[in-house]
């Protein structure tokens, strides 16, 4: 089988053999760390081997809740922030357009997401929406008790029982949190919500391949075991193997971190296909979450080309030289759109006739490697043969093994988040919420 590849060409002229070699021993040691449970952050490497203990039993009943689910609903609201959100909304949007959602068919149904945001105006529109729509909701928090989803889950409920009344309501509500503890878990046992439970052992940037990204991406009508296949075929090659040629993760992580360790402290995933958008928004999540403590870290910034060489490109050409790139590069397209031709040509496109606009699109992306390169961005290549959810799960899986050893390279522990409760200290002061 195929698999995800990383490419050094448009690195090498930026890095020495002595510079690869010191990183590659770092890596390896990491790998060690991570791969024997011996590291800070031990406690939570259940996402080390998910894509193996998952098991038939919670992917079918994965499948048979998500069937239920959209036998009732054009919509589901996925409520839920941080790792309760973006991994869901990373997978379904990388395998479709956004134009999806407006060519959907009835028996489809459409995923929107609630819980990533306090702002009025969008709850405003979103519950306006939910008015005139048959839909459930699927609300996802570990802890139980974040108040951006707790705020959107209260609004919702009631919503919900306004218009289907409180016993109907119930079988449109499905809860994944906790097995034991939070104030969801409570809600959802006194209520009677079909509960899915996220593993104590796997922290919320890790979670996509639980429930918390499983069910949504079902109900989205994506295939789930798919993902999971191509999940488990790179955990075995990141388990397995140890030198850089033969281990995607391991050869981003040591590349990524010598570049580091030269100054470069912005990393931008940038790609040509805009549906991998929340892809980087999820792996944004993941590294900056994982890195970014103690003063030190890689800042992942993210960039979708072309649109954004029209924007930023001219920094990325020609800006301060603190970044390198990361492109996810994707082989084949599953359409086949050709420009007709004009006899008049008045626009001066009848040379590209004979190409499909994957050609187009990727003499773009060559053109701007060759570009990024010259001007001094060195350019890290992740090759993807196409996208689908084997290819997706692959992905996903190198990344969060990358992200792990290249943690522990640069000396954090990459599964704990101290830094993300100093603003809800503030703003608890500021709302005057009770201290018990
Ligand atoms: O990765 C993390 O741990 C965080 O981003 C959490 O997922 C996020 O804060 C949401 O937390 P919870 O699932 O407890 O509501």
């Amino acid at each position: 089988m195929n698999a995800i590849t990383i490419d050094t060409t448009h690195v090498r002229a930026f890095l020495s053999h002595e510079e690869l070699s010191a990183v590659e021993r770092d890596v390896q040691t990491a790998k060690n760390i991570l791969t024997s449970h011996i590291g800070e952050g031990r406690d939570f490497l259940g996402w080390l081997d998910l894509p193996k203990t998952i098991g038939d039993n919670t992917t079918s009943r994965i499948k048979a809740e998500a069937e239920r689910l959209r036998n009732m609903s054009d919509v589901m609201v996925v409520v839920g922030i941080g790792g309760s959100y973006l991994g869901a909304r990373a997978v379904i949007e990388s395998l479709q357009t956004e134009l999806r959602p407006k060519m959907m068919s009835q028996s489809e149904t459409e995923i929107i997401y609630a819980g990533h945001t306090l702002s009025e105006s969008y709850y405003r529109d979103l519950l306006k929406l939910l008015d005139s729509k048959d839909y459930t909701i699927t609300v996802i928090s570990k802890s139980g008790t974040t108040t951006e989803p707790a705020v959107a889950f209260r609004l919702l409920r009631y919503h919900l029982e306004n218009k289907y009344g409180h016993e109907e309501a119930q079988k449109r509500i499905v809860a994944i949190t906790d097995a034991e503890k939070g104030a969801l878990h409570q809600l959802a046992k006194t209520e009677g919500y079909p509960m899915y439970v996220i593993p104590n052992d796997v922290g919320g940037r890790f979670s996509v391949l639980t429930p918390v990204g499983l069910l949504p991406i079902a109900v989205a009508g994506y295939d789930i075991d798919k993902l999971l296949e191509g999940a488990r075929e790179m955990r075995d090659v990141c388990m397995k193997e140890a030198s850089l040629a033969h281990s995607p993760a391991l050869m981003y992580a040591a590349i990524r971190n010598a570049l580091y360790r030269k100054g470069r402290h912005v990393e931008m995933l940038v790609s040509f296909e805009p549906s991998l958008r929340y892809i980087s928004e999820w792996w944004k999540q993941l590294y900056g979450e994982s890195e970014g403590k103690g003063g030190k870290g890689i800042l992942p910034h993210s960039l979708t080309y072309t649109t954004d060489l029209h924007s930023m490109g001219q920094y990325v050409q020609d800006g301060g030289r603190l970044m390198f790139e990361t492109l996810l590069h994707v082989d084949k397209n599953d359409s086949d759109v050709k420009l007709p031709a004009d006899e008049a040509n008045l626009d001066g496109i009848n040379y590209l006739v004979t190409k499909t606009l994957t050609d187009i699109n990727h003499a773009a992306e060559e053109g701007t490697v060759k570009a990024h390169e010259d001007g001094g961005v060195p350019v890290i290549k992740i090759g993807m043969p196409m996208i689908d959810e084997y290819y997706i799960g692959q992905l996903l899986y190198m990344f969060e093994f990358a992200c792990g050893v290249s943690g522990y390279t640069l000396g954090v522990n990459p599964f704990d988040q101290p830094g993300v409760e100093a603003y809800k200290k503030n703003m608890f002061e500021l709302l005057g919420k009770p201290t018990k």
